[in-house]
């Protein structure tokens, strides 16, 4: 017979038992906040260490939290790659900060999915709430309404998706394949867009031969007079356009497409637009920056992650969308079972492709109230302020060169000893792999019209102007065996 009590040895762990070992894991969480940058950035392990450390099965009979957490203190922890670290300064620098993460344990103590507002009243009701704070902030017009996915991978699918919903008739029934009479939906981005933008066209079945990559300019911004010449040469082989996307912080340059010009191209051919502004698109939250987006408010979808430059946690995409109706025509589909009678409600699992919604707005809304949005600014600027002082360090030093323009955080730049550009590459590349073997710092590497180039990006909290003088340090003062001087 069942017991009113939970009988021994099943449901979860006593009250008491949780509440000592989440007072334990809150000592973790602000020690290892505190004191992330005594470990090395990039973990002294070699790959298959963990795990070899790691007991081949689970455990049969139940195991201590206390055991737990010190295995993660002594295992997990100092074997990850601490992207939380002042010297972090890789691909795109972040920071899960203080506020966020609290957001983030909260959320997973609540462990509501909000596929449903029946399923998520407050998770729903603050997502649209705390997307529109955000709109509000970036300055763009009230028509368009935001959501939240895991990365802007998958919001650029599903702007790529309603753009396809929108231009090829049909197409939620019927696909695309054995359909010639419909001319083969062609999608445009420069030669500097981000490879999501590739993986949407594969996923979507619009193929990768179908992706125009449009020539970059002198400062890797889209040719805007190549892509009408492309456009109009499809249109001409009887193709169809569907879709532009338009980058404002490219991936390796941090370099923006011209988006009042692409706007104009994209009204006039009746094509989607879509901009990626992954990581940039927190900037526009200072006007100072805003210019820089000009255009943007025309498009149909934006992306931006707080989870990149706005201190959220991984994971938290925003995706704006003026006619949020589009994603519904492509994506919203109501079995029986998920059918609810509340009318006039956001149901958010209506907006793409996941049933089951995790609840990511909680640890932004931490962010924005626990910063402001002052604080926000303040610190983009602070960030752009470091970034512009290791640009004149390197600019100044007759042995390296700044090789992009640097409109936010991060400075694309290269040691440039006397010797051919073959030698010059593979010096770059021994010398970034010494900088990072320091510890100190971790910096990642691009190619810009085929040269190998070093990255800085800076977007962590703790980074200081120390930080970036002893990575400057370490660049300089690396023995790569090649120095002009010798
Ligand atoms: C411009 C741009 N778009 C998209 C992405 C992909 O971001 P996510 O990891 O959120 O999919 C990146 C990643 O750095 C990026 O730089």
């Amino acid at each position: 017979m069942l017991n009113s009590e939970t009988a021994p040895g099943v449901g979860d762990i006593p009250p008491e038992t949780f509440r000592a070992a989440a007072h334990r894991a809150a000592d973790l969480l602000a020690d290892y906040l505190e004191g992330v940058g005594r470990y090395a950035v990039l973990p002294p392990v070699r790959p298959g260490e963990v795990s070899a450390r790691l007991p081949a099965a689970a455990p049969e009979a139940p195991e201590p939290m206390e055991t737990i957490l010190e295995d993660y203190r002594t295992l997990i922890e100092p074997n990850v790659t601490h992207w939380n670290h002042p010297g972090f300064m890789a691909y795109f620098g972040i920071t899960g900060s203080g506020p966020g993460v609290l957001g983030e344990a909260l959320a997973a103590g609540l462990n509501v999915n909000a596929m449903l507002w029946r399923t998520g009243p407050a998770p729903t009701e603050l997502e649209e709430r705390v997307c529109d704070w955000l709109r509000q902030l970036l300055g763009l017009p009230e028509a368009f309404k935001g959501h939240i996915n895991d990365t802007a991978s998958i919001a650029t699918f599903l702007a790529l998706a309603a753009a396809r919903e929108r231009s090829v008739p049909n197409v939620r029934a019927r696909g695309l394949a054995g359909r010639p009479e419909l001319g083969l939906p062609t999608v445009y981005c420069s030669d500097q867009a981000h490879s999501s933008v590739d993986k949407a066209m594969i996923a979507l079945g619009l193929g990768l031969e179908q992706l125009r990559r449009i020539p970059s300019d002198e400062r890797f911004r889209m040719d805007t007079s190549a892509l009408r010449a492309a456009i109009e040469q499809d249109r001409r082989a009887k193709r169809n356009p569907i879709a532009l996307v338009a980058t404002l912080g490219t991936t390796s340059t941090t370099s923006l497409d011209p988006a009042a010009e692409l706007a104009e191209v994209a009204a006039r051919e009746k094509l989607w637009l879509h901009v990626d502004a992954a990581y940039a698109g927190s900037a526009a939250i200072c006007p100072e920056f805003r210019a820089g987006f000009a255009g943007w408010e025309r498009a149909d979808s934006i992306v931006t992650n707080p989870h990149k430059w706005l201190f959220t946690p991984v994971d938290c995409s925003v995706l704006f969308v003026r006619d949020p109706a589009a994603l519904k025509r492509a994506f919203a589909l109501v079995p029986e079972y998920l059918r609810t009678p509340e009318a006039g409600v956001t149901n958010l699992m209506d907006y793409g492709i996941q049933l089951g919604r995790r609840f990511r707005a909680l640890k932004l809304w931490f962010v924005l109230r626990a910063f402001g949005a002052e604080g926000c600014r303040a610190r983009i600027r602070a960030h752009c302020a470091l970034a512009q002082a290791f640009a004149s360090w390197v600019a100044a030093e007759p042995d390296f060169e700044v090789c992009a323009p640097v409109p936010f955080s991060t400075v694309c730049f290269r040691a440039v000893p006397d010797v051919s550009a073959r030698e010059q590459d593979a010096f770059n590349e021994k010398l970034l792999e010494q900088v990072n073997a320091t510890g100190e710092v971790f910096l990642s590497h691009t190619k810009l019209r085929g040269r190998y180039v070093l990255r800085m990006a800076i977007g962590n909290l703790r980074t200081t102007e120390g930080h970036v003088r002893r990575a400057w340090d370490a660049l300089r003062n690396a023995d790569c065996g090649m120095r002009n001087a010798e």
